[in-house]
């Protein structure tokens, strides 16, 4: 089921909002008028994006948040929806990184990145759906990657957190429809490789300097296949080339 309502009376939390892919689905809501709730840990970062959302005509709160504590995640749901009535809308989008040889990569920053993107996901989802009920319904986006469906050596902490995603939310999907709760969307975007700074934000263990693989595409069309879902929801939707 799409929003309950129109993208200008609708309320859309995204984490991973003070940069790339988050920053510009908040400016693309605020231009149809949304109320966008920013999270991430930067707090001027955030500052700096809700500014840019209220110049383009939509409303903005900023709730500085960590992914990886549910306390913190359960926080930005209870404070968007104090601040603006209700949630439609949630997009999972916050993630890092960890490129080098799996030998390489040491255990604790494996353990990272599956915190900040798998159970950062799972965070966002169980915070979210009490919320999303409560509003008669709506919808969960979870930023995969193209990297859910194929794998890409040097890459196996995030690979494994995107393909896991991806199972995350074939499964909440299917428990939703057999729960009575299928007025609750869950998609998943797959985008190829986007020009935004994650790729510096990456921790670096290959020894060499990262280049992203080609195409590459502007984050403003990950953040337009968003909007899509938002307006029509499907299972999932590619944003730039699909894997070969
Ligand atoms: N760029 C690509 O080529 C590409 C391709 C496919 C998929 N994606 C996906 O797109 C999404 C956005 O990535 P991006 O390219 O826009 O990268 P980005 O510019 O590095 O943005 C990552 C965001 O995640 C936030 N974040 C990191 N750790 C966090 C934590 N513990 N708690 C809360 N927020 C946290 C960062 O903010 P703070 O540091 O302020 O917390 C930042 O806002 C990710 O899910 C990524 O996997 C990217």
């Amino acid at each position: 089921m799409p929003l309950t309502r129109s993208l200008d009376e609708s309320t859309v939390v995204i984490t991973g909002a003070s940069s790339g892919i988050g920053a510009a689905t908040a400016y693309a809501l605020a231009r149809r008028g949304a109320a966008v709730v920013l999270a991430a840990r930067s707090e001027p970062a955030l500052r700096q994006v809700a500014r840019r959302c209220r110049e383009l005509g939509g409303r903005a709160l900023v709730v500085p948040t960590d992914v990886t504590e549910l306390e913190s995640v359960r926080r930005l749901a209870d404070q968007a929806a104090a601040e603006f009535g209700r949630i439609d809308a949630w997009v999972n989008n916050a993630a890092v990184s960890a490129v080098g040889l799996f030998d390489e990569i040491p255990v604790a920053e494996f353990r990272r990145v599956l915190e900040v993107n798998l159970l950062g996901a799972v965070h966002g989802i169980k915070a979210a759906l009490p919320y999303l009920g409560a509003a008669g319904g709506g919808v969960l986006v979870n930023n995969a990657s193209v990297l859910a469906e194929v794998a890409m050596p040097y890459q196996s902490a995030y690979n494994a957190t995107k393909h896991g995603i991806r199972g995350l939310a074939d499964t909440v999907r299917q428990e939703l429809r057999v729960t009575g709760r299928g007025h609750i969307s869950v998609c998943t975007v797959l985008p190829a490789t986007i020009d935004t700074p994650f790729f510096r934000h990456t921790g670096n263990h290959s020894g060499r300097e990262l280049v992203p693989p080609p195409p590459i595409y502007p984050p403003e069309v990950v953040a337009e296949t968003i909007v899509r879902l938002l307006r029509r929801p499907r299972r999932e939707a590619y944003a730039g080339a699909r894997p070969g």
